[in-house]
């Protein structure tokens, strides 16, 4: 029987698990193939990490680096090394990475300098702003990798203004979409909304976790005013990230948090926990990359704390729509008057983007 293909798949932080999940079970069916998770450890809460592999029906990552916390030196530094230790140890014969966090940049770079090839899922999207830690993890990455793997024909454009060679680049769809309509099923059967007693479309959801919203106690302060303002008219759900939840206690602003009527605060949920909170939303209040595209492909309406997106296709195909501190509340009284968004399809994002890659793989390999 000739040699398996040994494949990495690199997850590390919350938004990867979804994301690697559908490829592992899809390669796990190939005779040619042996998945391998790599978990670098950069999220290692219960409720940030191990959750999400129990939701996705995955095994326990077969080797975890357990980097943990620390600066964006130190936290890419050191999955670095480990990394490139354990390559140097056991040789797959491809990484793949996906996203943009700290440790995607980290393996895809400790990788390529042993020549071991590399691809990238998710790769092509750039909001243009690079004080973000992800623009530039996101560039990187790109620019070495061998396999670029896009959701969206903007990204392909992308890369191409990039320089980025033509054939490397496979716009295969998107994969979080894999995940959502894999767990659709047994999602149904999540009662969150009875256990907190919500009704359907009758709350709005809210993430927050960015360093530009989170980070400063100024911002801070204002965001709570917000959402003390929009609770006097929509019962609101905030499960906390716990960069969000530091930075609340730091800043004494959590008691106020507690104490604002129709507000509920959750700790972070697990995966198919906070999908079916927002399959039911009016709407969702975000800083995440990943809800703008859940929302898009569930037809529910999101309003995206920020100034740029790397997802346009968001706003043009689907239910996004970028705003500020100053606007939201505007915006949430308009869109409370509408009737709730047709689901739009936008091309690719159909749950066989994993089943594309694999076909493309077995081509190429
Ligand atoms: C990281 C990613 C971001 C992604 C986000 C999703 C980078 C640069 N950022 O940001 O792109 O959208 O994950 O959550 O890679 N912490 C815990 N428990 C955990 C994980 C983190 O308490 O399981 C705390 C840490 O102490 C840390 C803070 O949360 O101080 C932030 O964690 P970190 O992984 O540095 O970045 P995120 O803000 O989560």
């Amino acid at each position: 029987m000739p040699k398996k293909i040994r494949i990495h798949l690199v997850a590390a932080a919350r938004p990867n698990f979804m994301k690697i999940a559908p490829l592992y079970h899809a390669l796990k069916q190939e005779r040619w193939a042996t998945p391998i998770i790599i978990h670098t450890g950069q999220h290692y809460d219960k409720s940030m990490s191990a959750a999400f592999f129990t939701d996705l029906r995955m095994p326990k990552p077969h080797i975890n680096l357990g980097i943990g916390s620390g600066t964006h030196a130190q936290q890419t530094a050191n999955v670095l090394i480990a990394y490139e230790k354990l390559c140097l140890d056991s040789r797959p014969d491809l990484t793949i990475v996906v996203g943009d966090v700290n440790s995607t940049l980290a393996c895809a770079l400790a990788a390529t300098k042993l020549n071991i090839p590399v691809a990238h899922l998710e790769a092509g999207l750039r909001s243009f702003d690079r004080s973000m830690p992800e623009e530039i993890n996101r560039i990187l990455t790109d620019s070495i990798a061998n396999i670029l793997w896009t959701p969206s024909p903007d990204a392909d454009k992308n890369l191409q203004k990039e320089g980025i060679a033509k054939n490397k680049i496979y716009r295969v769809g998107n994969i979080m979409i894999d995940s959502l309509i894999m767990s659709q099923k047994s999602r149904r059967k999540d009662s969150i909304e009875k256990k907190l007693k919500l009704k359907k479309q009758n709350y709005g959801v809210v993430t927050l976790h960015r360093p530009s919203n989170v980070d400063s106690k100024i911002t801070l302060r204002q965001l709570i005013t917000l959402l003390e303002q929009i609770a006097k008219k929509i019962t609101l759900v905030f499960p906390v990230h716990p960069r969000t939840f530091k930075n609340l206690k730091k800043t004494h602003l959590l008691k106020q948090l507690h104490r604002t009527k129709n507000l509920i605060i959750t700790e972070a949920l697990p995966y198919k926990a906070f999908m079916h909170l927002i399959s039911n939303a009016r709407f969702a209040l975000t800083d995440s990359g990943g809800i703008q595209e859940e929302t898009s492909y569930l037809g529910i309406p999101c309003l995206t704390l920020r100034n740029n997106t790397e997802r346009p296709i968001t706003i043009t195909a689907g239910t996004n729509k970028l705003t500020n501190i100053h606007n939201a509340r505007k915006d949430i009284d308009k869109l409370l008057q509408k009737p709730m968004p047709k689901k739009k399809k936008i091309p690719l994002w159909d749950g066989q983007t994993a089943k594309r890659i694999v076909t493309s793989l077995r081509r190429m390999l």
